[in-house]
């Protein structure tokens, strides 16, 4: 297998490896193991930054415009994703799927206006390149 392809796919078992942490730390947190919780935690952070180092490896990070440019794009469509998952959810009658939709979604429009505050910062105080 080509180099490449293994770091394309461990940037993606990496990057699930930190979803998958974070949540078992919130259920260690629920059932009252604070050192696990607080343990499974790092563990996520260290997940993170190896997702990290192959993104950057891969190419994937450019100069900060682009990537606002590029990130900022990604968010609008997690935006309208999101909430076409919430309307499926809904009609297959999955109420909490839904709503967790329906609130991520929110957050992608946050996430979506703060990358515009950010860019249109950058337009004003920086050389642009
Ligand atoms: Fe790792
Ligand atoms: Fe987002």
């Amino acid at each position: 297998m080509q180099t490449v392809e293994i770091m394309e796919q461990t940037f993606d078992s990496e990057s699930n490896d930190i979803a998958l942490y974070l949540a078992m730390s919130r259920k260690a947190e629920e059932e009252g193991h604070h050192e696990i919780a607080s343990y499974l935690l790092n563990v996520a952070v260290d997940e993170a930054q190896h997702a990290a180092a192959f993104a950057a490896l891969l190419g994937k990070i450019k100069d900060t415009r682009t990537n606002l440019v590029n990130m900022l794009a990604n968010e609008v469509k997690a935006e309208k994703d999101k909430w076409k998952a919430s309307k499926i959810a809904s009609t297959e009658g999955n109420e909490e799927a839904s709503q967790f939709f329906e609130k991520s979604m929110q957050d992608e429009r946050k996430h979506k206006d703060g990358l515009r505050r950010v860019l249109s910062k950058l337009g004003k105080g920086l050389k642009q390149q």
